[in-house]
């Protein structure tokens, strides 16, 4: 039998050697999907191109396809390609092209999920957050303020992967519209069709538009649209019969079973047990779905990592924030090892799409590079006041898209201008999401919007200067994902306002705050600036930094942002340190850490690189400093 990867080279055109074929086509049957006029069901895999290092690209696709899938599935991350407003990239991380093109030449098809929402488990649900600057924008609906930027970057977008499509000689398939929109609670079928028509408008009739909702009558209220196949998306504690059920009674062309969001493992938020699922459930619920002769995408096959402050967070009991690491308890592991889950899954899915068989390519080469000493470089408010102000404000209700911060910390500093009772509370109920609080230049509290910890009593006087450093942990992804970061109402010390506030937005890259020469330490030890050396032989290899005795903050590599460190609640330990992030000799690591470090004044402390993770530590103590 022919396999289909040969195809491109064949059927460009329609007419070879003079035989006639098929014109490369994708479309639904009455009960399975067709390739080029052919029966055909796929499995994919999940691997995101922003959750891997672009040098890793290869290697990933390389172990997905090894996995015995057809296909890849891919989210694009608008914020990713425009991360400020008018600015658009798509070169070197963000090479979309390159990445699917790759998966093409690897023997894989492409679902395409181009959002423009996606969730992810990405800050605001990988919307750029330069939305959030424009008033009462409804985002995910028909509002205007909304839809003219999703034009402007489906301008940008589309025309790009139009000659990606299957129909024009590339490797996509299906193209995904919005992302569990019934799930959603704006149900607006307005905006649905207008995403419908801008997708139909760039690519053509050819592709096969898609939507993915929960597998119930209930999430498919609102989430298919009119000529989109509408799919659905479950794990293994769910009723496959079910759900596909639910999805053939909202199909009114029938159509093959599929599952677009299988999940052989789940998300994790900081403070909060890891989430695992057993091989055996995995494995059981994928006989499952081949016995019903479905299609389905394993979310995730390979996760991957939220560097650089990029993970989002959840509304669950209370705010909580998702972890750096998106391991996801996956076939594969964040860095790429093959887990049991992998050769079980393995097994399976060959059989089912008849892939030929390419062997699991080894691990990465992982290095132990030991222990890294850290020295104290400055405290993070004397840096702070070495920048310049970014706006003076009357009020400190200026969220962090108004000064244009995506990501991080903004500092807001006003003076206390009369008198206050002693002790008068400083309250500062709109902080979003934890507030380090300093009165005339000493650490005198920390504010967390998870604990509704959203007051503090302080002993200040007239002239005294309140200081707030506030930290966004990430935009809430999923559900009401309006959140504007930084702080959101006005802030009383005894009941009376505080006003004419300095705001200033920290630099996205921290490791510019430390000085040229380290500060003395005072009696200020966090939050605090800390930095050591490393040397590294050629080829540097993956590791993973350990923090032993440290707390909570930002960790960086050569200046790139690792992401998130919070050893303090778990149950992620360990932040992945990916080779290409190395380099040859000398390499440098550099801590904010919020919450103490593990040594005192004079002393020296450590970080540690070594050759395994730890993702999954004890959650002692949730969110608390
Ligand atoms: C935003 O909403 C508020 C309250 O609904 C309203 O007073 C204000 O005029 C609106 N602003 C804009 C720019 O639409
Ligand atoms: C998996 O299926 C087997 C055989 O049907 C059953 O005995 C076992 O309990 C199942 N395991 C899980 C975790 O569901
Ligand atoms: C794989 O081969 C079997 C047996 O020839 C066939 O029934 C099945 O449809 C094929 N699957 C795919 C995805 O082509
Ligand atoms: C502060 O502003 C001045 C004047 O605009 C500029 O020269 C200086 O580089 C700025 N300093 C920082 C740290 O941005
Ligand atoms: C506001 O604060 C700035 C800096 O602290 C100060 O120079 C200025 O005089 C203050 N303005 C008012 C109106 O109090
Ligand atoms: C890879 O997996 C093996 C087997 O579980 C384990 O011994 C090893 O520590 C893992 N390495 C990394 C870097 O995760």
């Amino acid at each position: 039998m022919w396999h289909w990867s040969v195809l491109p080279l064949l059927l460009a055109g329609g007419v070879l050697a003079g035989t006639r074929f098929e014109r490369r086509s994708f479309t639904v049957g009455p009960d399975s999907f067709l390739l080029d006029g052919q029966p055909f069901h796929y499995v994919s895999g999940s691997v995101h191109y922003f959750k891997v290092p672009s040098a890793y690209w290869r290697d990933r696709l390389t172990r997905l396809r090894a996995a015995g899938v057809s296909a890849l599935q891919t989210y694009v991350e608008w914020s990713s390609h425009q991360p400020e407003e008018g600015v658009t990239d798509f070169s070197g991380q963000q090479d979309l092209e390159q990445y699917l093109r790759l998966a093409q030449e690897l023997g894989l098809l492409v679902i395409l999920r181009p959002g423009p929402y996606i969730d992810a488990e990405r800050d605001l649900g990988g919307l750029p957050y330069w939305l959030l600057r424009r008033q009462n924008v409804s985002l995910r609906s028909s509002d205007p303020a909304y839809m003219e930027a999703v034009t402007g970057w489906y301008d940008q977008l589309l025309p790009r992967v139009r000659p990606l499509l299957y129909s024009n000689g590339g490797p996509v398939i299906m193209v995904q519209v919005e992302n569990e929109y019934g799930s959603y609670s704006s149900c607006d079928a307005v905006y649905m069709t207008q995403l419908r028509d801008l997708l139909r408008r760039h690519l053509g009739d050819d592709v096969l538009l898609f939507t993915t909702d929960g597998g119930a009558d209930y999430f498919l209220r609102c989430g298919p649209v009119d000529g989109a196949f509408a799919t659905v998306d479950f794990g293994t504690g769910s009723d496959a019969v079910e759900a596909f059920a639910a999805q053939r009674r909202h199909n009114k062309i029938g159509g093959p079973a599929v599952n677009s969001e299988f999940y052989p493992g789940w998300i994790n938020h900081w403070g909060y047990p890891r989430n695992v699922v057993s091989t055996e459930e995995v494995v059981n619920a994928t006989k499952t779905l081949i016995s019903l002769g479905a299609n389905f995408n394993v979310y995730m096959m390979l996760g991957g990592t939220s560097f650089g402050l990029r993970a989002g967070a959840n509304m669950g009991d209370t705010f909580e924030a998702c972890t750096t690491s998106y391991d996801f308890n996956a076939p594969y592991t964040e860095s790429g090892n093959i887990t049991d889950k992998l050769y079980a899954l393995r097994e399976l899915i060959y059989p089912y799409t008849n892939m030929t068989e390419v062997a699991v390519p080894d691990p990465l080469p992982v290095t132990s590079y030991g222990e890294v000493k850290m020295t104290w470089q400055t405290s993070l408010l004397e840096a702070v006041q070495a920048l310049n102000v970014t706006r003076v404000s009357d009020s400190p209700a200026v969220p962090f898209c108004d000064v244009h911060q995506a990501y991080g910390f903004v500092a807001y500093s006003a003076e206390v201008t009369w008198k206050p009772p002693q002790p008068a509370v400083l309250s500062v109920p709109g902080v979003r999401d934890r507030g380090y609080v300093w009165l005339d230049g000493r650490p005198v509290g920390v504010l967390s919007r998870a604990e509704s910890a959203f007051s503090i009593p302080l002993l200040a006087a007239k002239e005294n200067t309140v200081t707030i450093i506030v930290e966004s942990l990430g935009r809430i992804c999923y559900g009401d994902i309006h959140d504007r970061k930084g702080i959101l109402e006005a802030v009383t010390l005894g009941g009376r306002e505080l006003t004419n506030w300095s705001i200033t937005a920290l630099p996205q890259d921290l490791t510019q705050l430390v000085p040229e020469t380290p500060t003395p330490q005072g009696d200020a030890l966090h939050p605090a600036l800390y930095r050591g050396t490393f040397s590294a032989a050629d080829p540097p290899a993956d590791s993973f930094l350990h923090f032993p005795g440290w707390h909570k903050g930002v960790a960086f590599v050569n200046g790139v942002n690792l992401g998130r460190y919070w050893p303090a609640v778990g149950p992620q330990m360990t932040l992945y340190v990916p080779a290409p992030f190395l380099r040859a000799g000398e390499n440098t690591v550099t801590l904010l850490e919020m919450d103490g470090a593990p040594c005192g004044p004079q002393e020296s402390c450590a970080v540690a690189l070594k050759d395994y993770p730890d993702l999954n530590g004890p959650t002692p103590d949730r969110i608390s400093p």
